[in-house]
């Protein structure tokens, strides 16, 4: 199963969306890079509308019809993905590589109890599986995203769950094959803040335990902060820094975008004597159809000159494996 050992379990790059919109063709996700092994944890964070439910769809084959992936490669554990057939997509997907969904009412079929969604996952994946078995199997995991009465759970619809309880059966069926990859977009958004940490700490729990590399998308830096090693920013579909969250939350960010999503988080100070005091990132993420010309959040930064008003910011390195597309990148000799 481990394949070619030589390369990462996953390894995108320079994968572009395009979608056609009637103001044009946008790139919701464009020159997207990122390799991931075996118990890896990346976190990708990123305001509303950067692209983050994008690129975590696309590594799945799981775009909307309006998109299509213009360039660039995926390769999953050696192979190649983009363009594959959608058989070979469905062999690894919800399988080999799982994906929480964000929004949990969309994802689960309205007119089929919980248990029925269950069953169709084994069938599709482990045919002929003992069913006293494989219902034991699934009471263990609604239990262990704390639905304390998995009887109930499976023989209910979803609108008869509460969206905190739809979200913990969302991520129990994309545990429910012991996935190699989890890709969990905003998991912890529709629960309260006990609930939130019971789920966090069983995904840190897979990770660690199982190695199950995991992906985990969100606004949220002090989850974040908790959990990723490896930082991914994403600022108008484009990925701004890619750091170690070593780096990243104790030197510094190297974009200034990174600096000013961390210091727009109550409690932080700031790490670069170059920003200005920034309490909230001034502005809003421009729209896909009207992105300025040269750096995407030249408006909005406190380190822009007239070059980057004009000029596409370079991909500058910062350390091993990490960057940032900046003309300005923070090293660590100008933070403070
Ligand atoms: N079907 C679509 N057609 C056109 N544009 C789309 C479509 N779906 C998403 N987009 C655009 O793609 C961009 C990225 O959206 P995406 O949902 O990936 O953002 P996000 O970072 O996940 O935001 P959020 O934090 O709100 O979940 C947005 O500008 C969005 O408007
Ligand atoms: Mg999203």
């Amino acid at each position: 199963m481990d394949g070619n050992t030589l390369s990462p379990l996953l390894q995108v790059n320079g994968l572009t969306v395009r979608i056609d919109t009637p103001r044009g063709p946008v790139f919701p996700v464009h020159s997207f890079s990122l390799s991931l092994e075996k118990g890896d944890l990346l976190g990708i964070v990123g305001e509303s509308g950067s692209g983050k439910t994008m690129a975590g769809l696309s590594l799945l084959g799981l775009l909307p019809e309006s998109a299509n992936i213009l360039g660039g490669s995926i390769r999953f554990d050696g192979q190649e993905m983009v363009g594959a057939a959608e058989g070979t997509w469905n062999k690894i997907r919800g399988s080999r590589i799982s994906l929480v969904f964000q929004e949990p009412q969309s994802a689960l079929n309205p007119i089929l109890r919980i248990g029925t969604m269950f069953e169709e996952i084994y069938d599709s994946h482990r045919p002929g599986e003992d069913r006293e078995l494989r219902a034991r199997t699934i009471q263990n995991l609604l239990l262990s995203v704390g639905l304390d009465r998995p009887d109930f759970i499976v023989r209910s619809y979803p609108h008869q769950l509460s969206g905190g309880m739809r979200q913990r059966v969302l991520i129990a069926m994309a545990l429910s094959l012991s996935p190699e990859i989890l890709i969990a977009d905003e998991p912890t958004t529709a629960l309260d803040p006990t609930m939130s940490t019971q789920i966090l700490d069983l995904l840190l729990e897979r990770n660690r335990r199982d190695k199950m590399a995991l992906i985990l998308i969100s606004h949220d830096l002090g989850i974040i902060r908790r959990s990723a090693r490896k930082i991914l920013v994403l600022y108008a579909g484009r990925v701004v820094e890619y750091a170690s969250g070593n780096r990243f939350f104790s030197a510094g960010p190297a974009h200034p975008y990174s600096t000013a999503l961390l210091l727009s988080r109550p409690g932080v100070t700031r790490k670069n004597k170059n920003d200005g005091p920034l309490e909230a990132i001034p502005g809003q993420v421009p729209p896909l159809w009207e992105l300025p010309e040269g750096c995407a959040f030249a408006p909005r930064c406190p380190r822009a000159d007239a070059r980057c008003h004009v000029e596409f910011p370079p991909w500058v390195s910062t350390g091993p494996e990490e960057g940032a597309l900046c003309f300005y990148p923070s090293t660590q000799e100008n933070v403070a």
